[in-house]
C-alpha cells in the first residue's frame, strides 16, 4: 500500500477495523482491510465504482456481517452475531446510506425517533414532543421547507434530497459521536451542500469523528482530514490532505482505476 502519512498517533483509535473480509456470490467485495479511524478527524474514503466502499461502511454500520475480521468500537470488540444497525447507533454510529434506507411509509417524526423515542418519566412516548423536535431538526438543523415537508408527511413523498436532508438531519440531533456519509450531496441543491459540509466540518470541533465518501473529490477534500483510497476490495493508498492537493488526490484516484483496469 502506497502511504504517505507519517503521523505517528499516540491515541488510541475511536474504532478500528481489522482483516475485513466479505464476499457476496463468491465476489470478493473486501479483501482483508484494515482500518482506523480517530477522534476529531474526517476520513474521507475513495475509489472506483464497486471498489467496496459502501460495503466496507455497511459493515461498520451493522447491515452486513464480514465473512472474517474484527471490528473494535472504543477499545470493545464487536460481536457480529448481535451487531445490527440498532445496535450499531447505541454504540454512537450513525450512518447516512448511499440508497437511503429510510422507512418510506414511516411518517418523518416516525421515522426520525424510531428505536430512540423521546419518552417522560414514566416511559410513554411523548408523540407531540417528537413531532416538535422533528420538524426543528429539518427546518433549522438541515434548513428544509419545502411545501411538503410537515411532521405528518410520509418520507415517501419526499424528495431525493429532501430524504438525505432527513437522514443528515437525524445524525445530527442524536449528536452521533461516529458519523458516516456515504454520497451524502448526489441529490442535494448547492445551498444544501452547503450546509452538509460545513455540519461535516463542524464535527472535528467536537470529540467526533466521520466517513466521508464521495466521488465528488472537490467536496471530500474540502472537509476531510485524511484521505483512503480503495480499489477492488482492498485499500491502496493513505493519504494526509495537507499532502496532498486536490489534482494529486485526482492523479492518485486515476492511477488506481488504470491499474485496476490492466493498463487498458
Ligand atoms: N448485496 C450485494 N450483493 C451482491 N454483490 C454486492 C452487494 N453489495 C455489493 N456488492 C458487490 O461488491 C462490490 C463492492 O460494492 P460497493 O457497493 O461496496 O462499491 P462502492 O465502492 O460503494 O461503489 P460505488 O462508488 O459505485 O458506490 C461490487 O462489485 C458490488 O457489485
Ligand atoms: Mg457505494
Amino acid at each position: 500500500m502506497e502511504n504517505s502519512c507519517q503521523d505517528n498517533r499516540a491515541i488510541s483509535p475511536l474504532l478500528s477495523l481489522r482483516e475485513i473480509s466479505k464476499s457476496f456470490d463468491g465476489v470478493e467485495a473486501l479483501q482483508s482491510v484494515d482500518l482506523d479511524l480517530f477522534s476529531g478527524e474526517i476520513l474521507g474514503l475513495v475509489g472506483d465504482n464497486g471498489a467496496g466502499k459502501s460495503t466496507l461502511i455497511k459493515i461498520l454500520s451493522g447491515v452486513h456481517a464480514p465473512d472474517t475480521g474484527q471490528l473494535n468500537i472504543g477499545g470493545r470488540q464487536v460481536d457480529f452475531k448481535t451487531y445490527d444497525v440498532r445496535r450499531a447507533r447505541r454504540l454512537g454510529i450513525e450512518t447516512v446510506f448511499q440508497d437511503c434506507s429510510l422507512g418510506e411509509k414511516q411518517p418523518l417524526w416516525r421515522n426520525i425517533f424510531v428505536g430512540r423515542p423521546i419518552t417522560n418519566r414514566l416511559g410513554f412516548i411523548r408523540v407531540r414532543e417528537q413531532k416538535r423536535a422533528a420538524l426543528e431538526i429539518l427546518h433549522h438543523h438541515v434548513g428544509l421547507k419545502g411545501a411538503g415537508i410537515n411532521a405528518n408527511a410520509r418520507v415517501r413523498h419526499l424528495s431525493g434530497g429532501e430524504r438525505q436532508g432527513l437522514t443528515i438531519g437525524r445524525a445530527m440531533y442524536f449528536d452521533s459521536r461516529i458519523i458516516v456519509l456515504d454520497e451524502p450531496t448526489t441529490a442535494l441543491s448547492l445551498k444544501e451542500v452547503d450546509k452538509v459540509l460545513s455540519f461535516v466540518g463542524q464535527i472535528v470541533r467536537q470529540d467526533k469523528a466521520c466517513i466521508y465518501i464521495s466521488h465528488n473529490m472537490s467536496h471530500l477534500y474540502r472537509v476531510a482530514h485524511r484521505i483512503v483510497l480503495m480499489n477492488r476490495g482492498r485499500i491502496v493508498g493513505e493519504y494526509l490532505k495537507n499532502d496532498l492537493s486536490l489534482e494529486e488526490l485526482g492523479v492518485k484516484l486515476m492511477m488506481a482505476h488504470t491499474i485496476s483496469d490492466g493498463g487498458r
